[in-house]
């Protein structure tokens, strides 16, 4: 049994034969509840266990346990090739996990962890190739979350841990989000309320130099500079971000002639819901004339479009446009990115479960953490944008 009853059952094939787990949601909202040191006992002999973290919930495993690690790519249906997060508690717990921390990079560390913030470093032999892909480096995250800091204490293990959606859909930021995805395949999810961030860490990777931004994240690098002079993006993120000069009017296929990106999950289409999602750039009131005129081409066939803009907007869309084929969603105040950030993953899922054939998105410049809000929708759009003026 669950709390949650009034879910969508799993569509997908293959998920009747692996249904074996009656999931648990327990609540675990500080780091003395009792869930957790139920969750490290699991842990510990090498079951999955979900877990809030700032960012986006955790699917967890022991990371130095190459079976209790093969559950995790098996519950995700995630690619062999993409590898995993060590969290750590502690920084004393890193030091056995990878090669070299030079003094400079320990006291970036003090600094930026506990945070939304992964580092790459050269592996240690301790770490399992199953975590890191087959690679030669390992990611390594000590998460703010004081619930997920715990868990990591008591299981006394480095966990293993990718964001607990299944594989390419948008990560999730609440336990239902977790269940969602994950009801059957798991033992546990520890309920830790919504995340405060919403978007998954900025990954660094720290064994080029400068170091790398591979993933955008909360933290953009502007904000790292001071620790790692030289600091940039992928280069092959770029296309990604929308922070192109991509045509007007112009489905784009932005992986197209780039180097693939070095971090493996960004090559992937991802956080994608069901329905097909547009991403409009431009000034609000345009925008959202654009969305009304393309909204009534869509409803006309008998589709149903689902909105996310900010609440200006969603305050007129919902008198103009009929509820029953518009379904209105709003990100915030224009302006307040970190609203928008904590919505997004949640508002297309949700947009989902109101069985949306289509998502309009209000897009934002990619400056700041605007870039890694920007990354997250351009990859669920699968890089269909429109340029309104
Ligand atoms: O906020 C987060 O980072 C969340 C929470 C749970 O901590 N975790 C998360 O994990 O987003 P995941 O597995 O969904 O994404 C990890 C990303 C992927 O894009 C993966 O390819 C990349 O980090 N990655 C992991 N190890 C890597 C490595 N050794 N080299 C390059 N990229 C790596
Ligand atoms: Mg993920």
């Amino acid at each position: 049994m669950n709390r949650f009853s009034d879910r969508e059952p799993m569509g997908e094939k293959g998920a009747a034969e692996e249904h074996r787990f009656t999931t648990q949601v327990l609540p675990a909202v500080n780091a003395s509840a009792p869930a957790i040191t139920e969750a490290a006992e699991r842990i510990r002999h090498g079951e999955l266990v979900a877990f809030p973290t700032e960012t986006v919930y955790g699917l967890g495993a022991d990371g130095l346990n190459e079976e209790a690690v093969a559950k995790i790519f098996a519950a995700k249906g995630r690619p062999q090739d993409n590898p995993l997060i060590l969290h750590i508690a502690t920084l004393d717990m890193l030091d056995t996990l990878v090669k070299e921390v030079t003094p400079a990079q320990y006291s970036a560390l003090q600094r930026l962890w506990p945070g939304p913030i992964t580092f790459i470093f050269e592996k240690s032999d301790r770490v399992p190739e199953r975590v890191t892909a087959g690679g030669s480096t390992v990611a390594i995250r000590m998460p703010t979350s004081e619930v997920a800091r715990s868990l990591i204490a008591q299981a006394k293990t480095p966990i293993a841990a990718p964001s607990a959606n299944r594989s390419g859909r948008p990560s999730p930021t609440t336990a239902l989000d977790v269940l969602e995805d994950m009801d059957g395949r798991i033992p546990l999810i520890l309920n830790g309320g919504a995340c405060d961030i919403g978007v998954e860490s900025t990954v660094v990777d720290v064994t080029e130099e400068p170091a790398v931004v591979l993933r955008p994240g909360y933290y953009p690098p502007s904000m790292l500079e001071k620790f790692f002079p030289g600091v940039h993006l992928d280069p092959a993120l770029v296309l990604l971000n929308g922070s192109s000069p991509v045509s007007t009017e112009k489905s784009t296929s932005p992986e197209e002639g780039v180097a693939p990106p070095k971090s493996p999950g960004m090559k992937y289409r991802h956080y994608a819901p069901s329905a097909e999602v547009t991403i409009y750039i431009g000034e609000e009131k345009a925008v959202e004339s654009r969305m009304i005129h393309d909204f009534y081409a869509l409803s006309e066939k008998g589709k149903k479009v689902g909105f996310m803009v900010f609440a200006e907007a969603a305050k007129e869309l919902s008198l103009l446009l009929p509820p029953e084929k518009a379904v209105i969603r709003s990100l915030g105040i224009e302006g307040r990115i970190d609203t928008m950030g904590q919505r997004i993953f949640q508002l297309l899922r949700e947009l989902d479960r109101h069985h949306c054939d289509a998502i309009f998105v209000h897009g934002i410049e990619p400056v700041g953490y605007g870039v890694a809000i920007m990354n997250r929708l351009m990859k669920a759009a699968g890089g269909k944008s429109i340029y309104v003026s």
